[in-house]
């Protein structure tokens, strides 16, 4: 592992809240937050209890403790539980909470398509009536109480209406990002081993058909082959706007129109009333082995938490419009497209296409047409849009806009003062995100109007959040400083375990620095307490935000017959953060051709899905080796940049003379 002190690209500036936005802010002093972020950490059963009484329970936990946790892998079994012994549901607190109260005709879901001219809406009510009948659906088919559903499935209004389908009946969904592979498909799956998958016949994006169902047969044909798992029903929604029935590929009594069957049952469901500590979801995501991790969330405390970060870093308001530009398959979709929003009763944009199509003005387009309010997005399509240019944004009012958020990777600062003076003419406070997969919330983020904001600083911690600055020793660091970022106790929207794997939890997040949670991320933390998240320090690429292990990259590429060796590793890439630069060797005697270099990238396509695809194939004769056989990271990436005059010791090696036949194939 290694950390870096990354410095703003010039000196640091402060921009601060206008008077008028603070005048309306929830909160608009950095003195009104200390005073809340004390109570948070001094008393946190009481803040959080608290916070969680706006909701509705069934029945209440213990008043007086919230919560248990053990975070120190030398005390035992690592533990976190909040709210035990309350019981909910979020799904009846995130839509019939609000129908109840007689909110039922506001606009819960607007959705626009991926072409212009398409679109749709559902107020509460409506939103109500579609979960309920395929509630009903999935209990008829015999989905109970803790049963897993996998859900792939583009950005229709259905994909939230499944999730919140599954949670109203106590089910674990497990949504299935729609760019992945059959075999990545097959993975997850083979994982959880659901009973029903839901899926779509087929998307567009952009310009392109994907041909959803026949990536989805292909995956189940390969869970009956590799893992004897066969689902008993596949709910395909009928997307008649990208493909026909006809088609589609189809293996009757398993495959199932959602159109066909779902409209048939009543549009009432009871709920199923759940303890905080039953699970709610699971989410696949990179660790820095092969296979992927089943992140898993349980329900009272991911919501009180989506909910109330989602409140205070958008600064909501009754009647704000808000759009984020993630796709349910990540777990930003999860927090802050479905639960964090509809917990608030927010009208929530739903977008199915891509932000550049059918040009670059697309999402101002949309902003005006829905006068979004808060629009939240990653610097990934940032930087591309700031590619085309000032004018496909000016060309739109954008005067709608209040707040603008910003997720996935650290925004470099000319992004974030593009982002903050062209899209919001300088008037919207940009809140800077970090979180993760596991912390199910925001964890360090701006508050609007609160404190002023640094380009490239994800600056204070949310209430409740106790970060720590360690070094490789694992000691806390004081004041201003550099090292690894890990967080000194829990709060409610924690993960509790990977699925099926407690001990990986263990070792992959608690044990590297005993005593504390580990987030993996490498920070500094200035003289004003800002933190300046500087990316990943283990075996995990970003690209454009999404996360990626090298190894996933590095095991899809040797699957490839006539691939010996690979090493993967990330490289600065101008619109997507980072980039992946893979090295390659080839079996004995196999030529090195430029045809190889693309079956070579269309490998990873298969195996992981478009988005893993590496930028770059280096052939490599020999990797460098340690005497033990431990591939030397820290040079490829150097030879990857050009970083050639700066290899550092290579003496250590088993074989010193790969380097100078690696830096002879740069060229090749
Ligand atoms: C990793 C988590 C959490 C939603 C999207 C990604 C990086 C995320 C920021 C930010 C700097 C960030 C970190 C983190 N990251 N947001 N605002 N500033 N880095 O979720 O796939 O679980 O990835 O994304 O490296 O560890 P994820």
């Amino acid at each position: 592992m290694e950390a870096e002190c990354v410095v703003a690209d010039d000196a640091e500036e402060l921009f601060d809240a206008s008077e008028t936005f603070k005048k309306s802010a929830l909160l608009s002093s950095r003195e009104q937050y200390a005073a809340l972020y004390k109570n948070s950490v001094d008393d946190p059963d009481g803040f959080w209890s608290h916070t969680a009484s706006q909701f509705f329970w069934k029945s209440k936990w213990e008043e007086s403790k919230a919560h248990t946790e053990n975070l120190d892998v030398r005390k035992g079994e690592i533990r976190v539980e909040w709210f035990k012994g309350g019981c909910t549901n979020i799904c009846y607190n995130a839509v019939d909470r609000h129908v109840e109260a007689g909110r039922g005709d506001d606009v819960a879901l607007l959705w626009e398509g991926n072409d212009p001219g398409f679109d749709m809406k559902l107020t509460y009510k409506e939103l109500l009536d579609r979960v309920c009948q395929l509630s009903n659906y999935l209990l008829a088919v015999g989905i109970k109480k803790g049963d897993t559903v996998a859900i792939y499935m583009p950005m229709l209004l259905e994909l939230p209406i499944a999730m919140l389908a599954c949670a109203r009946i106590g089910a674990v969904h497990s949504v299935v990002f729609a760019g992945f592979s059959a075999e990545s498909l097959a993975q997850r799956i083979l994982d959880c081993k659901p009973k029903v998958l839901l899926t779509t016949s087929g998307v567009k994006r952009g310009p392109k058909l994907i041909k959803l169902k026949e990536i989805v047969d292909d995956a189940l044909n390969r869970c009956v082959q590799e893992g004897g798992h066969s689902v008993d029903y596949c709910l395909t929604y009928d997307n008649k706007l990208a493909i026909k029935r006809e088609d589609t590929p189809w293996k009757e009594k398993r495959d199932v129109w959602w159109q066909d069957v779902v409209p048939n049952y009543p549009t009432d469901c009871p709920v199923e009333w759940v303890d905080a500590e039953d699970p709610l979801f699971l989410l696949y995501t990179s660790g820095s082995t092969g296979k992927p991790k089943g992140v898993l969330h349980t329900t009272g405390g991911y919501m009180v938490y989506t909910a109330t970060t989602f409140k205070h870093a958008f600064d909501y308001h009754d009647g704000d419009v808000y759009w984020c530009t993630a796709d349910c398959g990540w777990i930003t979709g999860h927090s802050y497209v479905t639960y964090g929003p509809l917990l608030n009763k927010a009208t929530v944009l739903i977008f199915e296409g891509v932000p550049n199509y059918p040009d670059a003005g697309r999402c101002w387009e949309i902003v005006d047409k829905y006068h979004v309010t808060i629009f939240y997005t990653a610097p990934t399509a940032i930087r591309a849009l700031m590619r085309s240019g000032d004018e496909p944004v000016k060309r739109h009012s954008r005067k709608s806009l209040r707040v603008l958020g910003s997720v996935g990777e650290p925004i470099n600062p000319s992004a974030w003062r593009w982002y903050f003076e062209v899209v919001g003419d300088s008037r919207c406070p940009i809140a800077d995100t970090w979180w993760q997969t596991e912390t199910g919330g925001f964890m360090i983020t701006p508050l609007p109007g609160c404190w002023p904001l640094k380009p490239g600083s994800a600056t204070l911690p949310f209430f409740g959040v106790q970060p720590a600055v360690v070094d490789e020793n694992g000691k806390e660091l004081d004041g201003e400083c550099t090292g690894f970022l890990c967080m000194k106790a829990s709060w409610p929207g924690i993960f509790r375990s990977l699925y099926g794997d407690h001990a990986r939890y263990e070792t992959t997040y608690f044990a590297p620095f005993k005593g504390f949670y580990f987030s993996g991320d490498g920070c500094r933390r200035d003289k004003d307490g800002y933190y300046w998240l500087t990316g990943r320090v283990d075996d995990v690429i970003n690209v454009s935000g999404h996360r990626i292990g090298t190894a996933e990259v590095e095991s899809a590429l040797v699957a490839h017959p006539l691939a010996a060796e690979a090493a993967v590793v990330g490289i600065d890439h101008e619109v997507k953060g980072q980039g992946i630069y893979a090295f390659v060797t080839l079996n004995e005697g196999v030529e090195y051709t430029a045809d190889l270099k693309s079956s070579l990238i269309s490998t990873v396509r298969c195996q992981i899905g478009a988005f893993a695809a590496p930028d770059a194939i280096h052939w490599a004769p020999g990797l460098p080796k340690t005497r033990s056989g431990k591939i030397m990271r820290r040079i490829l990436r150097k030879i990857a940049s050009k970083q050639l005059d700066d290899l550092g010791d290579i003496s250590t090696l088993a074989d010193p003379g790969v380097v100078a036949q690696l830096i002879e194939f740069t060229e090749k």
